[in-house]
Formats: structure tokens, C-alpha cells, sequence
């Protein structure tokens, strides 16, 4: 087990290796707590009985909220039913929630966690390869309201992180690349040695979240609240997100849209090595470069002409520019001629 402590206000831990679900009550302080477990129906069918069983063990008296699997469920009436069965299980101040689940669970448990009571303690329980790269850690809460994503929520910090691989055997392999979008990014902007870590015939998955992990810590220790620097987690995503809300979230999953806005964003031919060895996608041969312009031109950080970009220079250097936009179409127009290079090269094969 390795622990990365993460320094914000309150610090708590965040515990990974295999098989730490069983070692849960070790790890958190469960002594005259009720738990209530919030997950989604896929994940209760796969691992609740698992967390049910530890806490009947350590004599830990516990009931769950099982939501709609799916970002479709990710709204208030979500957050309302964790709230009827926190009232039903009469969870109070000292108690807990457990958030055993993807992104989706971990973001609504959290926001119900940070409101319920003004706020209980919340341990998330990470299910899939996204939620542990990314959005179990960093404290960010919430859920979506009309078409707004996560216009509703609150930074508020879990008590503690426990982060199991083992849990990931049960996911798609189209989820497990998903979520290896965001570790591939953390390697860019952060850590070359993660990259050569990914490139090396068989990395443990134990390892690589380590030293993921490591590159969200250090930037959300530095900018807990996101006014600066934790912008830098945001490489690729100023595509990623214009080419996810082009397709109304229905074509790409977000880790395959960030890849495919990394590529466009950096002209590294290591990234979309790294990202085709793992499974993803690095262009979208179906939009024109002209209409993702025009997707951009509409982004919400498009400021008097300028841009807020995240700029990696080379694996591990990353920075934040005001980039004018005729760079912006520039970029997209390289990039564009790369995937006509790459394409070609591969039919050559
Ligand atoms: N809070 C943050 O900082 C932050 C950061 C990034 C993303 N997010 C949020 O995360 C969400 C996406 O998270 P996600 O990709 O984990 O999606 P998700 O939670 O919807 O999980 C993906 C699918 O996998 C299933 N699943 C989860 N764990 C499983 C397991 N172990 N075995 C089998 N099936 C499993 C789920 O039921 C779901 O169908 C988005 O809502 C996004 O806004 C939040």
C-alpha cells in the first residue's frame, strides 16, 4: 500500500493498493459511526456486498442508497434520494458517507456529504480508472442542472481516499481507457516518468496510480480552489470539452474526448503513441477542423480575442498561455495535417 497525503485544508489520505477495500475499517475512523454507502446499480451488483461484508465484520452499523448508473443520473433528485435515505437511516453529524462508485457516485456522494447536516464526513471509494486518476481527488462536488455540468456544487474535501485496483477488473475496457486519458495527461503535464512507465511492457496498475495520483496532489496542494495554477489539469480539455458538447455527451466518453483535444493541443507524436497503445482514440476524423473553430469560438474562456491554454512544451513542462486566437486556428490547422500524415503512414504499413 502506498499512502499520498494531500495537503489542503483539513489534509486527509488517499490509500492505494490491491485488495484495500477488505482494510477499510483499518483506515478510516469508524468507532460509533454509521455509514450510509452511496453507489449506482452496476457497482452495487459488483462490490457492495464486498463493503457490506467489512462493515458487518468490524461491527459498523450501515445502510446504502443505490442511484441510476449513468451521467443522465447525476442531478438533484439524485442528491434527494441520498438525502431520504440518510433521513431513513438516521445519519447525523459524526456519520458517513461512503461513495463506492465512478465519478458520477463519487461527485453526487460528495455534494450530498458536504450538505447533508451542513456537512458529514465523506470517504470516497473510487470504481473506475477516471474517478481514481481524477475525480475522487481535488475535493470538487456536485451534479448538473438543465445543461449545465456541475452547476451545482461545492469544494469539499473527503476525509480519506481509498483507492483498490482490484475493484477495476470488473469494468469495460472501454471505461479502463477512458479513465487512462487523464493519467496520460498527468504524465504530460507533469511527469515524464509516468509516460515511460506507460510505454514499458507491463506496468502495474498499482504504480501507475501512485504516481498519477502524485501529479493531482501537488497541483490541487498548490491551487485547492482553482484559481490558478490547477488550471494546468485542464490540458486538452478546452477540445475535449467543445468536441464532447458538440455530440451532446453521446459519442465520446470524456477521457476519449481530452485525448483527442490533447492531440490537437500538443504536437508531440509521443501522445497519440501513448494514447492508441492504450486504447483511445486521437482524432475525429469526422469533424471538420473549420466546425471545431467554430466549437471553440463558442467556449466560455474565449476572452477579448484570447484564449486560456494549457501549453506542454515537452513531457513534463506545462504552462498556462493567453494564446491569440489566429494561434488557436493555426494549431488546429497542424494538427490537422499531422492526422493526414499519421493516417497515411498507417495505410502504408
Ligand atoms: N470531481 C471532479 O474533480 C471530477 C473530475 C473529472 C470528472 N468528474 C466527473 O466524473 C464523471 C465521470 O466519471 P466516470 O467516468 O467514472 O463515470 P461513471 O461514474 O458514470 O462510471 C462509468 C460507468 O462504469 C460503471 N462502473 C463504475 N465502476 C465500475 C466497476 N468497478 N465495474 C463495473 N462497472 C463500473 C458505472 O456504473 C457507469 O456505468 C462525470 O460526471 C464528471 O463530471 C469529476
Amino acid at each position: 500500500m502506498t499512502t499520498v497525503r494531500v495537503g489542503v485544508d483539513p489534509p486527509y489520505d488517499i490509500h492505494i493498493g490491491k485488495g484495500l477495500l477488505e482494510r477499510l475499517p483499518e483506515l478510516v475512523r469508524l468507532e460509533k459511526r454509521r455509514v450510509l454507502a452511496v453507489t449506482d446499480r452496476n457497482v452495487a451488483r459488483y462490490h457492495l456486498a464486498a463493503l457490506a461484508a467489512v462493515l458487518d465484520k468490524a461491527g459498523v452499523p450501515h445502510s446504502s442508497a443505490v442511484l441510476p448508473a449513468g451521467e443522465a443520473g447525476k442531478d438533484l433528485a439524485a442528491v434527494r434520494k441520498v438525502y431520504e435515505a440518510a433521513h431513513a437511516a438516521n445519519i447525523g453529524r459524526g456519520d458517513l458517507i461512503v461513495a463506492l462508485g465512478g465519478g458520477v457516485v463519487g461527485d453526487i456522494a460528495g455534494f450530498a456529504a458536504a450538505t447533508w447536516c451542513r456537512g458529514i464526513g465523506c470517504v470516497q471509494v473510487p470504481t473506475t480508472l477516471l474517478s481514481m486518476a481524477d475525480s475522487s481527488v481535488g475535493g470538487k462536488t456536485g451534479v448538473d442542472f438543465r445543461d449545465r455540468k456541475n452547476g451545482v456544487g461545492a469544494f469539499s474535501q473527503p476525509e480519506a481516499v481509498i483507492m483498490d485496483p482490484s475493484l477495476l477488473d470488473t469494468l469495460s475496457p472501454r471505461h479502463a481507457a477512458n479513465g487512462m486519458a487523464e493519467v496520460i495527461k498527468h504524465g504530460f503535464i507533469a511527469d515524464p516518468a509516468l509516460l515511460d512507465l506507460l510505454e514499458s511492457p507491463s506496468p502495474s496498475m498499482e504504480e501507475i496510480l501512485v504516481r498519477s495520483v502524485r501529479v493531482k496532489t501537488e497541483i490541487v496542494q498548490r491551487d485547492p480552489t482553482e484559481k490558478g495554477d490547477r488550471a494546468l489539469l485542464n490540458f486538452g480539455h478546452t477540445f475535449g470539452h467543445a468536441i464532447e458538447s458538440h455530440y451532446r455527451y453521446k459519442k465520446w466518453l470524456h477521457g476519449e474526448a481530452v485525448a483527442i483535444g490533447m492531440v490537437l493541443a500538443c504536437p508531440d507524436p509521443r501522445l497519440p503513441r501513448v494514447l492508441e497503445r492504450w486504447g483511445l482514440p486521437v482524432e475525429d476524423p469526422r469533424l471538420d477542423p473549420a466546425v471545431l473553430i467554430g466549437l471553440i469560438g463558442k467556449d466560455k474562456k474565449l476572452i477579448r480575442g484570447t484564449l486560456r491554454f494549457i501549453r506542454v512544451d515537452e513531457p513534463g513542462k506545462s504552462r498556462i498561455e493567453e494564446m491569440a486566437w489566429a494561434e488557436v486556428e493555426a494549431m488546429v490547422g497542424r494538427a490537422a495535417a499531422a492526422a493526414q500524415e499519421r493516417r497515411k503512414a498507417a495505410a502504408t504499413k
